[in-house]
């Protein structure tokens, strides 16, 4: 069987190295790749960006692609998956439709609040000064958010109303996130510990993937601007079975029924990014309709089943019957990203010491990678690598994953010193 990734970070890196170790697949495309792709046995790229949907489509029939695995929730949002179904193509991930889960924060409330679904409380506008005046009302902390794609970006938690007018006027007035920020939604300040709750939805029945926790801040001790993910690790210890069978039913299950109610069928990866209360009550934060990344990575490598199996089961809708095997260890992955980022970075740096940095226990993924003439590798993204290793329990995941970077350089890298550390000590504090 061919296989076509779309996509090129992380996230994809992990997708197509998963799926070129099931003994079904001949072949795996990724469209563009990374250099660590590039790199992967069974795997080569082709230079089609994510988004390019015709071109994609064309290289999918030309190739007759068997199945075809969207990474990214913008090709998603734009219909790639109904295109390539009126072609007769199988390809996983949400429809347009179905994509709108994370395409529209306010269509997202509207069905959430609909369907009795714990979220925070909000109100979405259009208008500067109603807006201003619900922020006064409520008063801070208060979270702002673009209603459109803002590439993780869109959302400043304020802690002043101060702030959070000046994050109305950022997206209403001055365009700050373009058509994405034409309409904000307003909500409520949850607190809690945050849980990533990933799964495989054919329309009807859920398969939970392994649970996991990133970390979104750039700097150590969960400070710094908001980013794609630092790092990630699983299982997350805050998600027991307990609160595992309550995300099912009180959130999970009923989203999928509610959609298909009213009209909608999702099959693809469901992302439910929750917060967990202090009394255990998980309320949604967003959905994303993709796997995450970095949460992608150490999912992975736990995954012991064939990833194209469960794939192929839920497009034949036939998700009920089947499980995921899971390796018992846990996983954790390290980001490592350019200087800057997420703010702007340098291009073209030479990488060394990625030769040897992998061994049984830690698999490196790319980024933003690229080879250069001289065949070096090179940084072409904010996110460059993710280090991910797994170990008996966090601590030796994390330990071997911070031992392999030492090996790793390039200038102006940066990563966090304290993934897993909520894991561990239930703090950010570094202690790596
Ligand atoms: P989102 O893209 O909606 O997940 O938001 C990005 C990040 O902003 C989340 O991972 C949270 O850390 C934070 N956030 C979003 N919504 C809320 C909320 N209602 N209360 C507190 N923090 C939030
Ligand atoms: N790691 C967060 C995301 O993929 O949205």
């Amino acid at each position: 069987m061919k296989v076509l990734i779309v996509g090129g970070g992380g996230r994809e890196h992990a997708l197509a190295w998963k799926v070129a170790e099931s003994l079904q697949v001949n072949e795996v495309f990724v469209a563009p790749g990374n250099a660590g792709t590039a790199n992967e046995p069974k795997v080569s790229n082709i230079n089609i960006g994510a988004e390019e949907i015709d071109a994609l489509l064309d290289f999918a029939l030309e190739e007759q692609i068997e199945l075809t695995v969207v990474g990214p929730e913008a090709p998603l949002t734009e219909g790639i998956v109904n295109r390539f179904q009126e072609q007769g193509l199988r390809c996983f991930g949400p429809s347009k439709e179905a994509a709108q889960l994370e395409g529209s924060k306010d269509f997202t409330k509207q069905f959430l609040v609909r369907n009795q679904i714990p979220t925070a409380s909000y109100q979405t506008f259009e208008s500067i000064i109603e807006a201003n005046r619900y922020i006064e009302e409520v008063g801070a902390p208060i979270v702002v958010k673009a209603d459109g794609l803002a590439a993780g970006k869109g959302v400043i938690v304020a802690e002043s109303v101060e702030q959070a007018k000046q994050a109305v006027s950022d997206m209403l007035e001055h365009n700050r996130f373009g058509t994405a920020g034409n309409r904000v939604v307003i909500e409520q300040c949850l607190e809690g510990e945050e849980a990533s709750f990933i799964c495989i939805v054919d329309g009807e029945d859920v398969l939970p993937l392994a649970t996991s926790q990133d970390h979104k801040r750039a700097l150590d001790g969960d400070l710094g601007p908001n980013t794609g993910g630092m790092g990630a690790y699983s299982p997350a210890p805050i998600i027991d079975a307990k609160m595992e069978y309550t995300i099912m039913t009180r959130i999970i299950q009923p989203t999928v029924a509610g959609l298909l109610r009213e009209g909608i069928r999702y099959t693809g990866f469901l992302y439910a990014g929750l917060m967990i209360s202090p009394e255990g009550v998980p309320q949604v934060l967003e959905f994303n309709c993709r796997m995450g990344d970095p949460e992608t990575q150490p999912i992975m490598v736990r995954l012991k089943s064939d990833l194209v199996d469960l794939l192929s089961a839920a497009l034949n809708g036939n998700l009920g019957c089947v499980s995921a095997k899971w390796d018992s260890r846990a996983a954790l992955g390290v980001v490592i990203a350019s200087g800057g980022y997420p703010g702007s970075y340098r291009k073209g740096a030479i990488i060394s010491g990625l030769e040897g940095s992998g061994s049984d226990q830690v698999k490196v993924f790319h980024a933003g990678t690229a080879m250069n003439e001289a065949d070096e590798f090179t940084v072409s993204g904010g996110r460059v690598l993710c280090v991910t290793a797994l170990g008996e329990k966090i601590a030796a995941s994390r330990h071997a994953a911070y031992d392999s970077i030492k090996t790793i350089y390039f200038e102006d890298m940066h990563f966090r010193t304290d993934i897993g550390a909520r894991a561990l000590h239930g703090t950010t504090t570094s202690t790596v």
